[in-house]
């Protein structure tokens, strides 16, 4: 139950942290003269495009429960507009591939790992 609150919750960051992994990646699409590194780059953008829409819509229904998505969503703002305004661009593309990678591993562990999916269903193990 906890751990699926923790998700809910979780889910309150992505919107903005999507768009700026977009931002990063635009600012080097220009770059890429590989063909097939730029169909990637393609769909990368437009895949974070879909997940940052779904995340705000599925953070919509949850604020409509009484979870804090609109708080958490407006806090979480600081942050990827600080890195934008501050760091180096090659700095917010790291960012952006070290949180892609991150989150690639927790949706691994959560999709392959049937204790981490009970753990968040909420269900008995
Ligand atoms: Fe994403």
């Amino acid at each position: 139950m906890v751990v699926s609150h923790l998700l809910a919750m979780l889910s309150s960051f992505f919107p903005e942290g999507e768009d700026f992994f977009v931002r990063s990646v635009r600012e080097y699409r220009d770059q890429v003269s590989d063909p097939a590194l730029k169909k990637q780059v393609a769909g990368f953008i437009g895949q974070e495009a879909v997940h940052g829409r779904e995340h705000r819509r599925f953070n919509e229904r949850l604020a409509r429960h009484g979870y804090p998505t609109r708080f958490v969503d407006r806090s979480t703002k600081r942050g990827p507009s600080h890195l934008a305004r501050r760091a180096p661009l090659r700095h917010q593309l790291a960012v952006t591939a070290a949180l892609e990678h991150y989150t690639a591993t927790f949706a691994e562990v959560l999709l392959c790992d049937e204790r981490a999916r009970l753990s968040a269903s909420g269900l008995p193990s």
